[in-house]
């Protein structure tokens, strides 16, 4: 179903993107265990290659390789020879050389995950967010944290359950929609399993197009709070232009920041997520991004058990026997 790269949610389709969270359900039972380490990948080697900053993605997937026993390079691109301008190409082709089996890629330029595919050889790619695109890991984990969630409040096996706790659920995207990468993967993630997906954002921060995309789109974000199942909460990307989209923070604030006041407004079963890294005070409150309702840090935990699937499923062929160890 999956592979032999990870690039975009678009390739997996619902059922693709059900087994990974299935898969990860597995995982998440043997992070539960003492030994959290399991042999599946025991002779592989990964290299996680970051061309733009990360805390979370990198050391989720790091720590997934790890926990699955295969070997883990790391490229620190700010002390390599791409400063001395060494281009992507040489760059990805040095690596491969060293004998890799999956390179986990994270660029500013749009679709340079898909071009490693072109000059890689044998080595599966994975893409760890790139430019505006895609960040298809983080649309995974944020799928399988709110599912399991529901699953959680409605006692059931989160795993058994499928992609049939999405249907009819009401999720808003609030925030930087134009420049988020999150927010493709999150709206194509959210889509396929059946949920219901309004983009909500000053019209500046809206992509020049949202054709193709089965979505609402509103600058209202206090006119949906009463009748919303989770609010997907984006950063403002300073880093790519949005300071100049908004008249001021404050203002940005003022309408689409997840404030108490409009936490207070939500249905008692509403969630909040947040990819992370949050801006307190901008588009979240920072008693917002502490309300137990508010999910940011079990995304963070789940990334780790989603990424171990991604992983596995890319480099082992799918066979699910990698419960040697303690427990079953
Ligand atoms: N959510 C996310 O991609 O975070 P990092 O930039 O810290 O990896």
């Amino acid at each position: 179903m999956i592979g032999p790269h990870l690039l975009s949610l678009e390739d997996l389709g619902t059922e693709g993107i059900v087994e990974i969270l299935n898969v990860a359900e597995s995982f998440a039972e043997v992070e539960r265990r003492t030994m959290k380490k399991v042999p599946a990948l025991k002779g592989k080697v990964v290299a996680t290659v970051f061309f733009e900053e990360s805390t979370r993605t990198r050391l989720s997937f790091e720590t997934a390789a790890k926990r699955l026993s295969a070997d883990v390079l790391s490229l620190s691109v700010a002390s390599s020879s791409v400063k001395k301008g060494e281009s992507l190409k040489d760059t990805l082709k040095t690596i491969e050389a060293l004998g890799i089996d999956a390179v986990i890629i994270r660029h500013r330029s749009s679709g340079a995950p898909l071009q490693a595919t072109r000059w890689l050889e044998d080595i599966h790619v994975v893409n760890a967010g790139d430019g505006w695109h895609e960040h298809p890991s983080q649309g995974l984990l944020d799928a399988f944290t709110v599912r399991q969630a529901w699953a959680q409040a409605e006692g059931v096996d989160a795993a058994s359950t499928g992609s049939e706790l999405f249907q009819g659920k009401r999720i808003v995207i609030v925030g930087d929609i134009a420049h988020s990468r999150v927010a493709r993967s999150d709206v194509l993630a959210y889509q396929a399993l059946g949920a219901h997906v309004t983009l909500c954002a000053p019209a500046t921060l809206l992509p020049p197009s949202v054709e193709g995309w089965d979505v609402e789109v509103t600058t209202d974000l206090d006119g949906l709070l009463a009748d919303v199942d989770l609010v997907s909460v984006l950063r403002l990307q300073a880093e790519r232009g949005s300071g100049e989209c908004v008249p001021s923070l404050r203002e940005f604030t003022n309408s689409f920041g997840m404030t108490a006041a409009r936490t207070a407004k939500l249905p008692p079963h509403a969630l909040i997520t947040h990819p992370g890294p949050m801006v307190r005070g901008i588009e979240i409150a920072s008693e917002v991004a502490d309300d137990p309702r508010c999910l940011v840090t079990t995304q963070v935990h789940n990334g780790v058990a989603v990424r171990m699937a991604v992983l596995f499923l890319l480099l082992s062929g799918g066979s699910m026997a990698f419960t040697d160890g303690e427990g079953s």
